[in-house]
């Protein structure tokens, strides 16, 4: 048995899975990993750093992957995307932001314009934009995001689809971290689902041991969707989003507290970066979603992409019996 979708039709995958672009955690290598494990792989390009990017496309040698950026961030340095497009990514994965000044050159590059949304709203906007593939993300999601629950805004999501432009794909993202999660996902209304914090915990990722070990050690209920880490980092993100991240004593100190911790931004900025570069995850945070409490072990992307498919195809097969 194998599971094939609209997606893995149109993108000629073996699996409907592709890794989410995480900042940082996800280069080259673990992008080429998913996609020789028969899904898609996709670079985090994150915030835009040019070197960090040419080193992370090389790293993924010739094998067939997509990168993504965050929109607004993409926005402030568009030379970036170009870099990308003439290493002929199958997909461009664009999040948090107006995809509208980055969609015609993704496609007339040949490649699949990917736009992360996370309401109904930014659905509608992705499909006025033609966007290829709609990735419905919820709030259980590791990294930025918003509010919506993954279970009632992917079906919202898929009706959209299906009313105004059901040639697009749609993808689940938030709180996909086995198997049942993937059979659930395609049941909601998905032709495939977006990996992150599941894969972020893999061998081919770029995170520390220590944030490795502090996952592990976690349960669902020990993430917090948080503004703090972009505060102590400066960064300029629209005060929509948020990150999940695990608590630890950094959040208890400062989450609640935004104000006082604006007012000595500069002095923990340098801090909070030196503890980011050095994997602390307690003098800086551990991305991750709630996905934490179905974490048991650090393994290569393929053993991981490999168990997942194999157990949604087990669930779908039993599912199919209780109708009998
Ligand atoms: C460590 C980490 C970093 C992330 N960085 C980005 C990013 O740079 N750009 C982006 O669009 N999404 C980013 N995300 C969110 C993912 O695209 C995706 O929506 C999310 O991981 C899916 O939920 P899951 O973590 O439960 O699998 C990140 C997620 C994690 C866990």
């Amino acid at each position: 048995m194998a599971l094939t979708t609209r997606l893995t039709q149109r993108l000629g995958l073996a699996h409907p899975i592709v890794s989410a672009p995480m900042a940082f955690a996800a280069g080259g290598r673990l992008a080429a990993a998913v996609t020789a494990a028969g899904g898609l792989g996709l670079i985090g390009g994150g915030y835009g750093d040019k070197d960090w990017l040419t080193r992370e496309l090389a790293a993924a040698g010739s094998a067939r992957i997509g990168c993504g950026f965050i929109t607004w961030s993409l926005a402030k340095q568009p030379e970036l995307l170009h870099l990308v497009l003439a290493r002929k990514p199958a997909a461009v994965f664009l999040s948090f932001g107006d995809p509208v000044p980055f969609v015609d050159s993704i496609k007339a590059a040949g490649a699949a314009v990917m736009c992360q949304v996370q309401t109904r709203r930014d659905a509608a906007h992705a499909l006025d934009c033609g966007a290829d593939i709609v990735v419905a993300q919820g709030a259980e999601a590791g990294g930025h995001g918003e509010k919506r629950a993954t279970l009632t805004l992917v079906p919202e999501v898929a009706d959209l689809i299906a009313a105004r432009a059901p040639d697009t794909l749609l993808l689940a993202a938030g709180g996909i971290g086995d198997g049942r999660g993937l059979a659930a996902a395609l049941m909601l209304g998905a032709d495939g689902v977006l990996v992150g914090s599941r894969l972020w915990a893999s061998t081919e990722a770029n995170v520390s041991q220590a944030m490795h070990a502090a996952a592990l050690a976690a349960t669902g209920d020990d993430t917090v969707r948080s503004q703090v880490m972009d505060l102590a980092r400066k960064l300029d993100w629209p005060p929509r989003f948020t990150a999940r991240v695990l608590r630890n004593a950094y959040i208890e100190r400062w989450h609640g507290r935004e104000a006082e911790l604006m007012a000595v931004a500069d002095e923990e900025a340098a801090k909070y970066r030196a503890a980011w570069a050095a994997g602390d995850p307690v003098n800086s945070n551990t991305f991750v979603g709630e996905v934490a409490g179905l974490i048991r072990t650090i393994e290569p992307a393929a053993t991981i992409v490999t168990h997942m498919v194999a157990e949604a195809e087990a669930c779908l097969a039993h599912g199919a019996r209780l109708t009998v």
